[in-house]
């Protein structure tokens, strides 16, 4: 695993940026694995600067998303899809019809896992996928538990889970208690990972997936035995390392 240490979360955002960017100079249809969350956002603000001053072309990428929540249609400004329409796809010259992310309002759960794990497979799989680290560990909502699970699959989200994510919602109760996620197969199948970590509060994650035993527990832990991650986390993300 290849750490890329960043001064604060701007310099991991542009540094993260860079290896996308290189991604999609050196292959234009690339498949790009995303994530939501605050970790990536600021290397979608990047991208987006780049691609305005015209360094950047988004037209032939194509994009699948690690999860959505369930429950919430795209017009909710809580679900995923609206996120990445809001924080990168709106901005870059990106096809919509070429953006992915699953459908957390689907009728039947089991044929939309399907279907979206059919998909990365037709794209021909994920040429970079980028994640952020959960504070338990998780990558997509591959939430900690005792066997790592290989499909899309709906998940119940965990409470520390939960914790975290009621600082977007009004309430607890808002919060989806579940989410359906890309499941570790296709995240390992990726040809390269890129994982953004910022804050003391992931420091514990960082820690554990990097040294740690490879275990459902960490579900990042797994990430030990993909040949090209690289990791970019500011100072406070590599404090117990
Ligand atoms: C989001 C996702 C999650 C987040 C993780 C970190 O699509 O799959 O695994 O990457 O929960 O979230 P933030 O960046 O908000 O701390």
């Amino acid at each position: 695993m290849k750490i890329v240490r960043a001064k604060d979360y701007d310099d991991m955002s542009r540094k993260a940026a860079d290896i996308i960017s290189a991604q999609v100079m050196l292959k234009e249809n690339s498949v790009l694995g995303l994530a939501t969350g605050s970790s990536p956002i600021g290397a979608y603000q990047q991208l987006i600067k780049r691609c305005e001053a015209g360094d950047l072309d988004f037209s032939q990428v194509t994009t699948v998303n690690l999860d959505e929540y369930c429950g919430l249609d795209p017009s909710n400004d809580q679900s995923y899809r609206y996120f990445m329409n809001v924080n990168l796809f709106n901005h870059i010259n990106i096809d919509p019809a070429n953006t992915n992310v699953p459908n957390g309002i689907c009728q039947d759960t089991e044929s939309e896992c399907a279907r979206y794990e059919n998909l990365i497979q037709k794209l021909g799989g994920i040429d970079l996928q980028l994640l952020g680290f959960g504070h338990n560990g998780h990558i997509g909502f591959n939430e900690p538990g005792s066997a790592f699970v290989a499909e899309t699959h709906r998940v119940d989200l965990t409470e520390s889970t939960i914790q975290a994510n009621m600082r977007n919602f009004n309430s607890k109760d808002e919060v989806p208690r579940q989410a359906l996620t890309m499941g570790i197969r296709a995240i390992m199948q990726a040809r390269r990972i890129v994982v953004v970590v910022s804050g003391e509060g992931k420091a514990r994650a960082v820690r554990d997936s990097v040294r740690g035993p490879i275990t459902p527990q960490v579900p990042a832990s797994i990430l030990q035995l993909h040949r090209n991650v690289t990791l970019v986390c500011d100072e406070p993300a590599l404090s117990l390392l």
